[in-house]
């Protein structure tokens, strides 16, 4: 098969559209014929090594020491069932699906083997496999950390970083439980985030959320700048500060902040269950959730997609054409 193989750590050039062996399901896991995944910027960290402050000395373990652990990037698939395991039930060759691999990664390839406990959905039959797939890295993120908190009529959530894959997922699924969302994003995202419902735009080119005096029930970053320290004020008693990227500091600190300030400060994800991650999907299928996508590559053209990726400026989602 064909898959986009990286095979040292680097600039966007070393992944590269190789020949590989196509894998076997073992008895509980599932494999698929990939038609989409998304350049994320899970791969672009894998592929540079670009970690927050302080979590280098992680990447030995996670990402792998001489060259990346992973030679196949991709964290997410939409495709079809080609055969079963076993052991599988509940899935069957010919099922369209979407499922976040994690760190597994592997999507980037034309099959992937998907053990069933990852979360696995069928694919909503109203959107392509390209739209489908720009559900899953970060609606997945984003149920991930809603999980912590409450939301219901009228909880203001604060999204920092609402433009990208998963800012766009946190903004969406915080409006669909009715909270009211003060999107963060710059000024020329600012329509785009409107598109998905958030209430109030903030362009942090011209101002800075956590110094205006304004507090929310919820602060969710996805920025990384947004730490504790910074934003304490902004969060209203029991309150919560989301951490979907922080530092070795934030990482150290978040348990003695909830402790002391008695509002939730955490970087860790909750489990998702295929019940919750079908239940998004259906969501979708319905129109409610919408995939943003940004660009779309072929998979010969997987270099550029992780090029642009590398820029950071992404809107949503950056889809890899794979079928
Ligand atoms: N904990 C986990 O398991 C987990 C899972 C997924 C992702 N993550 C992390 O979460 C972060 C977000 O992921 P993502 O996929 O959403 O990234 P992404 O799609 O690459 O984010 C790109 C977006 O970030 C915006 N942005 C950049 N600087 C900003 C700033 N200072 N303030 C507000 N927005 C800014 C950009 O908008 P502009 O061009 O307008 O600035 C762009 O639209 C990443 O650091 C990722 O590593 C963690």
């Amino acid at each position: 098969m064909r898959a986009a193989v990286a095979r040292r750590f680097g600039a966007p050039e070393v992944v590269q559209v190789e020949e590989v062996p196509k894998p076997t399901p073992k008895p509980d896991e599932l494999l698929v014929r990939v038609h989409a995944s998304t350049v994320s910027i899970a791969d672009h960290r894998l592929r540079t090594r670009d970690v927050p402050d302080g979590l280098g000395f992680l990447i030995p373990l996670s990402l792998g020491v001489f060259r990346p652990r992973k030679r196949v990037l991709g964290m997410d698939v939409a495709g079809v069932v080609e055969s079963v395991g076993g052991a599988v039930t509940g899935f069957a060759p010919g099922d369209e699906v979407i499922a976040m691999l994690g760190g597994s990664f592997g999507g980037h390839a034309e099959y992937v083997r998907v053990p069933v406990s990852k979360a696995i959905a069928p694919k909503p039959s109203s959107l392509s496999m390209e739209e489908a797939v720009a559900l899953v890295f970060g609606g997945h993120t984003a149920l991930a950390f809603l999980a912590h908190v409450e939301i219901s009529s009228g909880t203001e959530v604060l999204v920092n970083g609402a433009s990208g894959a998963v800012g766009s997922a946190v903004v969406q699924l915080a409006k669909l439980r009715g909270a009211r969302v003060t999107a963060v994003c710059s000024g020329t995202n600012a329509d785009l985030v409107r598109s998905l419902g958030a209430d109030r735009v903030i362009d942090y080119t011209i101002d800075d959320f956590a110094a205006n005096g304004e507090t929310y029930d919820v602060i969710v970053d996805c920025v990384g700048n947004a730490p504790f320290e910074r934003v304490e004020g902004s969060i209203e008693p029991g309150g919560a500060l989301l951490l979907v990227i922080t530092d070795l500091k934030g990482v150290l600190s978040a348990k003695r902040h909830s402790r002391r300030s008695g509002k939730l400060v955490t970087m860790k994800l909750a489990p998702v269950s295929s019940e919750d991650f079908a239940e998004f999907a259906r969501f979708a299928e319905s129109g409610a959730f919408r995939p943003v996508i940004d660009r779309v590559y072929d998979l010969d053209d997987v270099a550029e997609a992780h090029r642009y990726v590398d820029t950071g400026r992404k809107r949503g989602n950056v889809v890899l054409r794979i079928a």
